[in-house]
């Protein structure tokens, strides 16, 4: 199968198509700002499995259960605490994800067993048109984990979902080709279970945003074993194939990744100069495939300091370098 069959661009016609596709038990692929994530409908046991067979991940993993609105928010979960209902209001749609306790419409097979949810409203035309769709003919919800392969990284346009996944995909699949994602990191995990937010995993709302919307100090997850499986806590995570080697002193054939202000040396091949760290994220995905694509051996990567999004290029990086 060639790889480009799956991919159709979003008109209204492909929209409808993909949300009676997944209806049917069937796999779409579609944008969101963050990353592009691999749907399935949210009440299929079967759909469901074949999310983790196309992306080889373990099944005990959970998935994030994404809607259309807030408003519906209310089917999936129980015990919504008041700051959460601020950050809702604030952030979404928007690269955020909120954690649960779940009703009985959250099944095991999409929380990995554990009494949790993670729901999201993306904020992305297409994503927001699909789920639209999917609502309007009945459908509660669409979990989506990043369309990747698990392990890799994420993908953040339609061409690389088509080549981390097509050969996995079954005709009746489809990739819904949105452009490049705008944030390029994905979304901000806040657990909402305690008495104040805590997030598992950085993202594009960062620490000072849930502060200054809740009024609470986030909490920051610490590893410890118990900690809930979040894949992408994993150490290791969001690898490219080629070896990633943070604030190192690039050398001839390397690979070099670095904000604009940072020189060159000779014979080091720069693979991006963003301009300031809102460009370093939303680059940073598609410069390291472009560097498997090149067959690099070896990638150096000057991170971004301060707070904010950098911290979850941080995070990320520093798990794409124990490799894969
Ligand atoms: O930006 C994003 O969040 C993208 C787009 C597609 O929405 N999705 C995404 O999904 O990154 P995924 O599955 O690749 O990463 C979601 C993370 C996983 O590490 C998963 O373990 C964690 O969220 N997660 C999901 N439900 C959870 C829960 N109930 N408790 C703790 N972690 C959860
Ligand atoms: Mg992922």
């Amino acid at each position: 199968m060639s790889q480009s069959q799956f991919v159709s661009k979003c008109t209204t016609d492909a929209l409808q198509l993909a949300a009676t596709t997944l209806l049917h038990g069937n796999l779409v692929a579609f944008p969101t700002e963050t990353v592009y994530g691999l749907g399935a409908d949210a009440l299929n046991k079967q759909a469901v499995a074949r999310i983790y067979e196309t992306k080889g991940r373990p099944s005990d993993h959970p998935l994030i259960v994404h809607l259309h609105s807030m408003q519906v928010m209310g089917q999936w979960v129980e015990d919504v605490p008041e700051y959460a209902i601020a950050l809702a209001r604030d952030f979404w749609p928007g690269p955020m994800t909120l954690i649960f306790k779940r009703s009985t419409l959250a099944q095991d097979f999409i929380t990995g067993g554990q009494n949790t949810v993670g729901i999201r409203v993306p904020d992305h035309v297409v994503a927001l048109a699909l789920l639209e769709a999917f609502h309007t003919l009945g459908g509660r919800g669409i979990a989506a984990p990043s369309a990747n392969r698990f392990g890799h990284v994420s993908p953040t346009t339609a061409q690389a979902v088509s080549e981390e996944l097509s050969e996995y995909l079954k005709s009746e699949d489809q990739i819904l080709d949105g452009g490049a994602c705008t944030v390029g990191v994905e979304s901000t995990i806040i657990d909402c279970t305690g008495p104040a937010p805590r997030i598992l995993r950085p993202g594009g709302i960062t620490i000072e945003m849930i502060k200054e919307s809740t009024g609470l100090l986030p909490l920051q997850s610490v590893d410890s074993k118990e900690e809930i499986r979040v894949s992408g806590s994993l150490e290791k995570h969001y690898a490219p194939a080629a070896k990633v080697i943070l604030d190192a002193k690039p050398i001839a054939g390397q690979g070099f990744i670095a904000l604009t202000e940072s020189k060159t040396p000779d014979g080091v091949i720069r693979l991006a100069e963003p301009k300031n760290v809102a460009e370093f994220a939303r680059d940073l995905y598609a410069t390291l495939r472009k560097a498997d694509e090149m067959g690099l051996a070896e990638v150096v990567v000057e991170q971004p300091q301060g707070d904010g999004l950098a911290i979850a290029i941080r995070d990320r990086l520093e798990r794409a370098s124990k490799g894969r």
